[in-house]
């Protein structure tokens, strides 16, 4: 396959396992950085990892996005990075736009490490702030304080980072509407190019969903969803998907637009997903997921693979492109999945009768009314 293509790479530690988080990661005792010989070990499978998937697959592509995340990318050293990063680039070649981002705690990262970072290729930085209120952070079983995540911002920028994105979580335990709002105002000293704005969900398999803490109830959180996109145009951010927020369209996130328009990426790394599509006229699309255990990944990064049941493709295609808010076009869905515009024809006609979706344009996409019901709009594929 020629097109370009985006790769994920994953990190499976953190120092500490949030109470709300069901990603693969798992704690591990070293708080600022991971023990230099697992760090070196891990590296290492993850290139054995990239080498066996681009031969399965026969790869002859450029990697336009690469996105370094986790668990917690920035308990790996600026070294570590380094040596990842050219040891990916010495298998397959990138675009020289490419957009490489690392995702990093506020808790394990100093200026000079995003210096390094930066040196290394990363030109993109995704910290995880969550809040900037002490005590949502308590709450949340952060290992960081307010203080400490407006340090971290700083210090991206002092390394020069001039494309910023931060994570914030909304929807929090005990969180009145004034609260969220406050943890938005903060960023203004910073103005980061990208916000991604998520609504906390209580996810099965997590301390969380054991032990439920008191959430906002639905009035409270449609409230904080209308002042906190209010307050982010305001600040001349536009909405581009239901949790992402740019400055300017070349800021909005092309590793995640990827992800959500169907494209192909390669993914690495323990329990990472990849999804790769033949270039036949009738596509076979396959998704790879890798051994999920970080000890197992050390022993062997072996992955399994799934051929999408034609049957499939629609839903697959359709529960990430919705969430656009500029929706997609024809040519995007028969070229990502090889089949029909006619295939979604019974879904457009009640999904536009219902008024959950509309044509502007080229671009078939998600009312307002469509977002609230998201997941209903989704079940009448
Ligand atoms: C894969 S996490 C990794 C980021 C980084 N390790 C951190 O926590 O700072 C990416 C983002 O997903 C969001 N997230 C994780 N769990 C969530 C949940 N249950 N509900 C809403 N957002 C969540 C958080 O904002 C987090 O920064
Ligand atoms: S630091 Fe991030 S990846 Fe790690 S447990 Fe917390 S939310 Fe999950």
């Amino acid at each position: 396959m020629t097109n370009d293509i985006s790769l994920y790479v994953h990190i499976p530690w953190c120092e500490k396992k949030c109470p709300y988080c069901d990603f693969n990661s798992h704690a591990t005792s070293a708080s600022k950085g991971l023990d230099p010989i697992l760090e070196r070990q891990y590296i290492q499978q993850l290139l054995v990892d990239l080498d066996r998937d681009l031969e399965t697959h026969a790869i002859d592509s450029k990697v336009d996005t690469l996105f370094i995340g986790g668990g917690t990318p920035s308990l790996v050293s600026a070294g570590g990075i380094a040596e990842l990063i050219a040891g990916l680039k010495a298998r397959i070649p990138f675009t020289e736009t490419a957009e490489c981002t690392l995702e990093a705690n506020p808790g394990s990262s100093d200026r000079d490490k995003f210096s390094g970072y930066r040196q290394a290729g990363v030109n993109r930085l995704s910290l995880g702030i969550q809040s900037f209120s002490d005590h949502s952070l308590l709450q949340l079983g952060r290992v960081h304080n307010g203080r400490d995540a407006k340090t971290a911002i700083a210090a991206a920028r002092e390394a020069g980072f001039d494309n910023i994105n931060l994570d914030l979580m909304h929807g929090l335990p005990g969180q009145s509407p004034k609260d969220a709002l406050f943890d938005l105002e903060q960023t203004e000293d910073f103005a980061p190019e990208h916000v991604s704005w998520y609504q906390l969900t209580i996810e099965p398999n997590t301390a969380f969903y054991s032990a439920p803490p008191v959430l906002p109830d639905e009035e409270s959180l449609i409230e904080v969803d209308e002042i906190g996109l209010e307050w982010l145009q305001d600040q001349g951010y536009r909405r581009y998907e239901v949790s992402a927020y740019a400055k300017e369209p070349n800021y909005r996130a092309r590793h995640n637009l990827n992800y959500w328009l169907f494209g192909d990426y390669l993914g690495i790394g323990a329990g990472a997903h990849g999804k790769i599509s033949g270039h036949q006229q009738h596509k076979m699309i396959t998704r790879t997921q890798k051994t999920r255990v970080p000890q197992h990944y050390l022993a062997d990064p072996s992955a399994s693979l799934r051929r999408l049941d034609r049957a499939e493709i629609p839903i697959e295609f359709l529960m990430n492109a919705l969430r656009l808010v500029e929706g997609f076009t024809p040519a995007q869905f028969e070229s990502t999945t090889g089949l029909p515009w006619s295939t979604l024809q019974d879904f457009i006609e009640e999904g536009t009768k219902r008024e959950w979706l509309a044509f502007g344009g080229e671009h078939l996409r998600t009312t307002s009314t469509g977002f609230i019901f998201l997941d209903s709009l989704l079940l009448l594929i």
